[in-house]
């Protein structure tokens, strides 16, 4: 977490919102919204040490909500040297859900176990002039989202309710004058109304925070960092899977050391149809990298040969991803004289959060970041130090960052598509018949008529899918015994859980036309209307 703080610190132009994470569903939707003003905001877990706190310096620190008590043994806390630490530097505190019972409890006042609980959908009234919803606030009437057992009975000395439920529960409190500030409900989700204007008015008029967090300061911050971390003879090497992450990354370090960068794009034989085709000309024409495509169809569909489980195939395409990548550093070392020293690697701030869970949640610490499965990982042994440039990124900044640095907007927009490639997308053996031929043309057919139906953007993810069973047609007169292909198209935030989309039936009867006029070997096209849970997205 070290070079996130510096690099963090360095990006926020001073104005750094700190959440401390107590394990509730919304924290990182604190963090999302704090970013969408303009304000760049980190998460710690709930017990980080102060050192770790102080040195982000913040301008102001949340308490995320959490699913304990804070009666429980253990219940997760800040260390005892945080409220001092506030205090003295000044440091507004905002507690939301379990986090304003804490500071509450912690600051000398009383919680108990509500006779009355709050979950859901809840109106309540400002009963007092505040600084926590602005002047002239007296009186109003907000609809906000709840979900607490415990409440706030007696507040601690200085403290104020600046705001009850209709339920006559404390909703808001606030202590102006040591800057300590409760919100007993989240303002964060959309449910809440008010809650993003809330948020505003807590950061730019009571914090006194300046939305001055740009895209293009990070961009320069992270070009600086890697400026001054790769030696000027050392050299880079990093996996392009084509898709987004590594193509931000890749493209942000060429901007940073030239071609001392060295990419390498496999062709594993599970390529959507001219998938090599299109992101070499996007690496090469649009973004200038220097990058190697390493021709392993062979290689890949040699070893799936007869593989019908799906793990298996996963395992065997892993394998065959390193040992590729093995050869291209070693050919890279004949060449340059000299190992690579880095390895760039698209690890988004996700991730990053994943392998700190918060106190309480029963998960420990990791310090290996989740490695992204795109591209399968590289050897141990290579002893690779890791430049990841997007480490404090969500994807939708990625994009954003991407879009500065020239990536197509297309390219940008792209829909997810799995490193195993389509053999996830084919059941069973993809070496089989001409299955992975069949798919790639029947998933074009399907991607361009979305994109001309102007619906890519819509969807979060589209593809097909082919079943190794055959079904009896009849195609001009003749009675065929041909393959069973499925679409499947989703809406989905992040892929976590998924809807089908709903297609106009038009689309569908065009769609299907197209596929079994010009695809040979398909005469049957099923639609998968199936969400995730509980089912997956991908099929194997
Ligand atoms: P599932 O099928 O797990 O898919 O519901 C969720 C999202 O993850 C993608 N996916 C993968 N991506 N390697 C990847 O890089 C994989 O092995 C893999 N499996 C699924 C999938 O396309 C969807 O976006």
């Amino acid at each position: 977490m070290e070079t996130i703080s510096s690099a963090a610190a360095a990006t926020a132009g001073g104005n750094l919102v700190l959440i401390l994470d107590y394990g509730s569903q919304y924290t990182h939707l604190i963090t999302r919204r704090i970013r969408q003003l303009s304000v760049l905001s980190l998460c710690l877990a709930g017990d980080a040490p102060l050192d770790s706190i102080s040195s982000l310096r913040p301008s102001a620190v949340i308490l995320s909500g959490g699913p304990h008590s804070v009666h429980v043994p253990n219940a997760p806390s800040f260390p005892d040297s945080f409220l001092d630490f506030v205090e003295q530097n000044r440091i507004p505190v905002l507690g939301i859900c379990y986090g304003m019972q804490l500071l509450v409890q912690k600051l000398g006042g009383e919680v108990t176990v509500g006779e009355k609980q709050e979950y859901g959908k809840m109106e309540i009234d400002v009963v007092r002039e505040s600084g926590l919803f602005g002047a002239g606030m007296v009186g109003k009437h907000q609809t906000v989202w709840m979900s607490h057992g415990d409440e706030a009975a007696r507040l601690p000395e200085g403290f104020e309710v600046v705001a009850r439920s209709v339920q006559g529960l404390v909703a808001a409190i606030e202590n102006p004058s040591k800057r300590f500030y409760g919100l007993q409900y989240h303002p964060e989700v959309t449910h809440s109304a008010q809650g993003m204007e809330t948020l505003r008015h807590f950061l730019f008029n009571v914090c006194g925070i300046t939305a001055d967090w740009k895209m293009q300061d990070v961009l320069e911050e992270e070009i600086k960092v890697i400026k001054e971390m790769v030696g000027p003879d050392e050299h880079v090497i990093c996996a392009l899977s084509g898709g987004v992450d590594s193509t931000v990354a890749a493209t942000l370090v060429h901007k940073a050391i030239g071609d001392r960068l060295h990419c390498v794009f496999v062709d594993n034989g599970l390529l959507r149809y001219k998938e090599r085709e299109r992101v070499m000309a996007t690496f090469e024409s649009d973004l200038h990298l220097p990058v190697t495509c390493v021709d392993a169809v062979e290689q890949f569909l040699s070893k799936l040969k007869g593989v019908k489980d799906p793990e298996a195939k996963r395992k065997i395409i892993g394998r065959e991803f390193i040992c590729v990548f093995d050869d291209f550093a070693q050919g890279l070392e004949k060449k340059l004289g000299q190992k690579p020293k880095y390895l760039v690697q698209g690890t988004l701030y996700p991730d990053v959060i994943e392998s700190c869970p918060p106190p309480g949640s029963g998960r420990s610490h990791s310090h290996t970041i989740k490695s992204h499965h795109n591209v399968g990982g590289l050897p141990k042994d290579m002893k690779l130090k890791l430049i990841e440039p997007l480490k404090l990124l969500f994807k939708d900044e990625v994009r954003k960052l991407g879009s500065i640095l020239n990536v197509p907007e297309s390219f940008l927009k792209r829909h997810p598509f799995p490193g195993p490639g389509l053999a996830v997308r084919v059941l069973g053996d993809v070496t089989e018949g001409n299955a992975l031929d069949i798919l790639r043309q029947v998933d074009e057919i399907f991607i361009q008529s979305i994109r001309e139906a102007g619906l890519y953007d819509s969807i979060w993810q589209a593809f097909a899918v082919f079943l190794p069973v055959q079904s009896v047609g009849v195609q001009g007169d003749q009675r065929t015994h041909s393959h069973v292909v499925v679409l499947r198209a989703i809406t989905s935030e992040d892929g976590m859980t998924a809807d089908w989309y709903y297609f106009d039936h038009k689309f569908l009867v065009d769609v299907v036309r197209k596929i079994c006029n010009s695809v040979r070997g398909v005469n049957r096209v099923c639609q998968d209307i199936t969400s995730k849970p509980p089912a997956t997205v991908e099929w194997e």
